[in-house]
Order: C-alpha cells, then sequence, then structure tokens
C-alpha cells in the first residue's frame, strides 16, 4: 500500500505542508537545510512511531511549536494521522480510532529506510540481517507478527528457566514450545525468502547479465545433524 497524501504541521522546519505522492516515485529535491531529510524523517514518524535520526520528541517538534501533526492517505483511503506534544505524548490514530499499537501503523504503511548505514545488512552481525527479514515477513505474512511475540516470550521464559539449572524434563516442554515456533517462523521465513529473491532476480534481470543469489539459512543446525530445533536443544543439554 503506497501513500497518495501527506501534510505536515511543525515538524523540524516545515510549519505547514500538504504534498500530493506519487504512488510509485517520488524525487524530492530542494536546497541544503530546507527540510528535505525532515520530509522523509516524517514519513518514517508515521509508519512506525518513532525516528530513525533522534532519540528526543522535542527535537522534532518545531522550535516554537507546542506539537507536531502528521496526516497521511494511503491507496486503500485509510486516513492515518499522528500528534507528538512536547510533554512527550504521543497519539496515532487511523481511521479516526486510536490506535494502540506501533504494529497496526507499520500494517498501511510499509517503509524501510535505506540511510547511510544501510550496507551494515552485509557487514554487520546476524541480527541486523534477521531485522530486515523479519520486517518483510511482517508485510507479507499478517499473522507473523503474534508468531514472533509468542517465541520471544517463550524463549525469555526458557531462558529464566534454565538459570535455575532445571532437569532435562523440566526443560523439555519448554524446548519442544520453542521448538514448534521456531519452526514456523523458518517457515515463514523461508515463503518470504522465495518471494523475495523471484522480485530480486527480475529485477537483476532488467540490469542485465547480474548473476548474485541471496540464500536464507536457518540459524541453528547448520550441519542439518537434528530433525528439529527440539532434538537439537535436548542434545546441547547432554553435553
Ligand atoms: N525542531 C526544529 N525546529 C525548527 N527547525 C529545525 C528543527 N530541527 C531541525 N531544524 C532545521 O531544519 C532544517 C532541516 O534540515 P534537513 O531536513 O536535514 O534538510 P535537508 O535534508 O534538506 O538538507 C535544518 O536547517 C535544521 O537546522
Ligand atoms: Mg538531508
Amino acid at each position: 500500500m503506497s501513500l497518495t497524501e501527506l501534510r505536515i504541521s511543525n515538524f523540524r522546519n516545515i510549519q505547514t505542508a500538504q504534498i500530493a505522492l506519487h504512488p510509485k516515485l517520488n524525487i524530492i529535491e530542494g536546497l541544503n537545510g530546507s527540510g528535505k531529510t525532515s520530509f522523509l524523517e516524517a514519513l518514517y514518524l508515521l509508519a512506525t512511531g518513532h525516528s530513525f535520526r533522534a532519540r528526543e520528541h522535542q527535537t522534532l517538534i518545531h522550535f516554537e511549536a507546542a506539537a507536531l501533526t502528521l496526516f497521511a492517505q494511503n491507496t486503500g483511503g485509510d486516513r492515518i494521522s499522528l500528534q507528538k506534544d512536547n510533554t512527550g505524548h504521543t497519539l496515532a490514530k487511523i481511521n479516526q480510532e486510536a490506535c494502540l499499537t506501533r504494529s497496526q501503523l507499520a500494517h498501511l504503511t510499509p517503509c524501510q529506510v535505506f540511510y547511510q548505514d544501510i550496507f551494515a545488512i552485509i557487514d554487520a552481525g546476524p541480527q541486523v540481517r534477521r531485522h530486515m527479514l523479519d520486517w518483510g515477513v511482517f508485510h507479507v505474512e499478517h499473522t507473523y507478527v503474534t508468531l514472533w511475540r509468542d517465541y520471544r516470550r517463550t524463549l525469555k521464559q526458557r531462558n529464566a528457566l534454565l538459570k535455575q539449572q532445571p532437569t532435562k524434563t523440566q526443560l523439555k516442554p519448554w524446548n519442544h514450545a520453542l521448538s514448534e515456533l521456531a519452526h514456523d517462523i523458518d517457515k515463514a521465513r523461508v515463503n518470504f525468502c522465495n518471494m523475495w529473491d523471484e522480485a530480486w532476480q527480475e529485477a537483476l534481470s532488467a540490469l542485465g547479465a547480474v548473476h548474485c543469489h541471496m540464500e536464507y539459512q536457518r540459524g541453528w543446525d547448520k550441519k542439518n545433524e537434528y530433525a528439529s530445533l527440539e532434538a537439537c536443544l535436548d542434545a546441547n543439554y547432554a553435553r
């Protein structure tokens, strides 16, 4: 889904702006300091609830104003708004109704920033790639967010149990639960990567004879020794 319109009020140096957006491509040009990055930052704030370049909300609000407001409309006709005031309070609404989770915003406004640290995808640790991958799966597979949250919760609880040096029998149900969730996550990631690769190959073929492949590898059991994560976790306990 793309945005068709963005209205900005008191965001950084932009006091008021109303911009009609093309659903496919928009090119923003302007003098240094005119607010190009601020415009992108406003879009990102609306999509995610936070900024990609500032931690403090005050810096986002125009220095003569008490609050900033963003409003957008997408191709599906949804109206999304976000207001942030200088006490730190944020109010986001979708079609006039309060929006309580960031994932609701993210669903309506899929947004990926290619910032100067984009090369981290290649040269930083696996968590950066995992984050990008999960962002993609989240937008394709709408049940993914629940699955991912359940996985994190189970992992946390299993880690807490591990600190108490459990017996194998005590640990077994947690290995089982974690493994079930991990396999579902893995399956969703594999599906997404296949779709991604298809689009990627199509984009590459438009560039000519460039051969470049992406491959997804799940994190556990690189040697393919185990039938499941559960078997792998059980075996690790024995060690
Ligand atoms: N809270 C704020 N209130 C008013 N102006 C701001 C605020 N924060 C930043 N600015 C100014 O807004 C301008 C916007 O910069 P930026 O968006 O980075 O421009 P560009 O990307 O076009 O070079 C800068 O000159 C900056 O000093
Ligand atoms: Mg800039």
